[in-house]
């Protein structure tokens, strides 16, 4: 019996965060200890350019995440952990899919419709500032999914559609070529902490609320300080349930950690003093991977290493299922 595959791409841009940490980074790497499991992870730095032209930028992100995933102990011997553009199949099979992918299908993704709406709402042409790489976005995440006939894609609750768009693609390809691809499920972990930020509000780069995860240490203390609280003083009992510093305390702190600091939360902990043990906290959760998070951003070239043994992995699955898609779309060598 092969493995379950699971599969699931970070986009790069931007530099990782602490709400990435718990709700995608942590579970992933724990999930890929799994005997039972062949997990791809990979950096989706085609599906940057949608959201992003800067190069610089994208360039640098993608440094970030791969040596943040690594720092945080990503075994790349169970995982295969890869960059999406070292896999030329993936790309090619994206076209072959994007003709089979219905256009009235991509008319329903909801980045896509977003945008619309908001171009509408503006009074400004319905198309304004979309990209054929925004409209065309879920059919490239089909590519993805299916070059590598994953069965669990991880993702969050806004990734669902095109989980689902990459099923019906994948299924009317099936229908017309014969059985080429597995029809690959969204797993969405209701467990999985999404954390609050700042402001309280989720943790998102959009909303400019963020910690990133691997802060210098002064500058991660003061980052948590500005975590926005209420204006009760010392003594006076606290929420822990409303409160972001305890729902992120909560996110690092074994059950027993959790009690006690609910508990002082009644007792009416200090706001300064609750943001301090939560400083301690994370910085003893991340000290030690961020020395080697800081190591692996000065060894640029180790880095690259890595990521090249990973494509070389991943292609190993790859060519020979676009071979077998290329024959099956027509496109093979005249004998
Ligand atoms: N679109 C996903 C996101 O923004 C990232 C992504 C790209 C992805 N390709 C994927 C996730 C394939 C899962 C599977 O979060």
């Amino acid at each position: 019996m092969s493995k379950q595959r699971v599969l699931t791409g970070i986009t790069t841009t931007g530099t990782p965060h602490l709400g990435n940490y718990v709700g995608a980074i942590r579970p992933a790497i724990e999930a890929s200890e799994r005997a039972d499991v062949q997990s791809f992870y990979f950096l989706a730095d085609f599906h940057a350019l949608i959201k992003c032209h800067d190069p610089a930028l994208v360039h640098q992100s993608t440094r970030e995440i791969a040596a943040t995933w690594l720092a945080l102990g990503l075994n790349t011997d169970n995982a295969i952990f890869y960059r999406q553009s070292d896999v030329p199949e993936i790309p090619e099979l994206c076209w072959m899919l994007t003709c089979m992918a219905a256009k009235g299908l991509m008319n329903r993704a909801h980045a896509y419709k977003a945008s619309v709406d908001a171009n509408l709402a503006a009074g400004d042409d319905a198309d304004l500032g979309i990209t054929m790489g925004l409209y065309s976005y879920p059919i490239l995440m089909a590519a993805d999914i299916l070059m590598f006939n994953a069965h669990k894609v991880p993702v969050g609750k806004d990734q669902i559609q095109h989980i689902e768009m990459a099923r019906d693609i994948a299924a009317r390809f099936n229908h017309h070529y014969g059985e080429h691809f597995v029809l690959p499920e969204a797993l969405v972990d209701e467990n999985v902490a999404v954390l609050q930020g700042l402001d309280g509000r989720k943790m998102s780069k959009s909303y400019g609320n963020t910690i990133p995860l691997f802060l210098p240490e002064k500058q991660l203390k003061k980052s948590i300080n500005k975590i926005v609280t209420n204006l009760l003083e010392p003594r006076q009992p606290k929420d822990a349930d409303t409160s972001t510093v305890f729902q992120i305390w909560q996110a690092f702190a074994t059950a027993e950690q959790t009690a006690q600091m609910r508990q002082a939360f009644s007792e009416g902990i200090a706001w300064g003093e609750a943001k301090k043990q939560l400083f301690e906290l994370i910085n003893d959760k991340v000290g030690d991977a961020r020395e080697k998070y800081e190591a692996l951003m000065a060894n640029p070239k180790h880095i690259e290493e890595v990521l090249q043994i990973g494509a070389e992995k991943a292609r190993a699955h790859s060519k020979p299922l676009l071979e077998k898609v290329r024959a099956a779309v027509g496109i093979k060598k005249i004998q």
